[in-house]
């Protein structure tokens, strides 16, 4: 873990209301693993006191790229403002991202959320080492989704509208049983109700809940601290609690325990 300062150094618009920051990031980007973060210092200490995390996609050895979407959140609205040549403060890589096992062939990659930057890391990691990679997003409409435009036609895109603007009418969960029977490992960004349904896919489709297989991304509280010393992160785990900011923020799907009101 390093404290540095890195640079933007692009930031394009990719689609209605999603802007791409790349940032010029030597010291962290041979670093950072997808679904590892940072802590950014964002704006002025009376306006946004704590750092907030954000989780870049490593894009080669010397650029990061950060997804940007409108956000109510004071610090997130700063980054939203910055442009090249500006300077951000940012700790980090922090937690733990996915893993990209040697025996992999068949990646999926799923989301039913914006934040998909640990995907694309992800994918681009795993493009590379000529991994298929099946990426399949959920939402509410096409503007919704990460725009297939963007994405190396090497990968299979598959998309769920709810209201059939894009690929199929329902939600991404619908496209599980059949995406899971191809793939060898799954790597999500997204809802509680996204790895319940993962979860009991699983279950369903390949017969028994295989470790090393699901991984998702969990995120159920601010993280405050980032080091494991507030202990506000704690996930509840088959075999107890740990700290999504140490032990995750990327935990094996099969090994979590989702509570009712989740
Ligand atoms: S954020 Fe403080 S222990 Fe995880």
């Amino acid at each position: 873990m390093i404290h540095t300062q890195v640079t933007v150094v692009k930031k394009e618009t990719i689609a209605p209301a999603w802007w791409r920051l790349t940032i010029a990031a030597p010291d962290l980007s041979p670093r950072l693993s997808p679904g590892q973060f940072l802590f950014l210092s964002c704006a002025d200490r009376f306006t946004c006191y704590l750092r907030r995390p954000i989780f870049p996609a490593p894009i080669d050895d010397e650029h990061l790229t950060l997804l940007l979407h409108p956000n109510p959140d004071p610090g997130l609205a700063w980054l939203l403002t910055r442009t090249p040549g500006d300077r951000l403060d940012v700790i980090g890589p922090l937690g733990t991202g996915f893993p990209l096992p040697d025996s992999i062939r068949n990646l999926l990659l799923v989301s039913d959320s914006r934040a998909i930057d640990p995907l694309l890391g992800q994918l681009s990691r795993a493009v590379e080492a000529g991994v298929a990679v099946t990426l399949a997003l959920g939402g509410s409409r096409a503007s919704a989704l990460y725009p297939v435009s963007a994405l190396p036609p090497v990968v299979e895109y598959q998309a769920a509208t709810l209201d059939g603007s894009l690929g199929h009418r329902g939600l991404v969960t619908d496209l599980l049983p059949n995406l899971l029977s191809w793939a060898d490992a799954v790597a999500a960004v997204g809802s509680t109700g996204l790895y319940r349904a993962l979860q009991a896919h699983a279950a369903q489709v390949r017969f028994r809940a295989e470790a090393n297989y699901l991984y998702g991304l969990c995120l159920p509280y601010p993280l405050a601290c980032g080091v494991g010393a507030c202990h506000s992160c704690a996930v509840e785990t088959k075999t107890g609690l740990r700290l999504a900011c140490v032990d995750g923020p990327v935990f094996d799907l099969t090994l979590l325990e989702f509570a009712d009101h989740d």
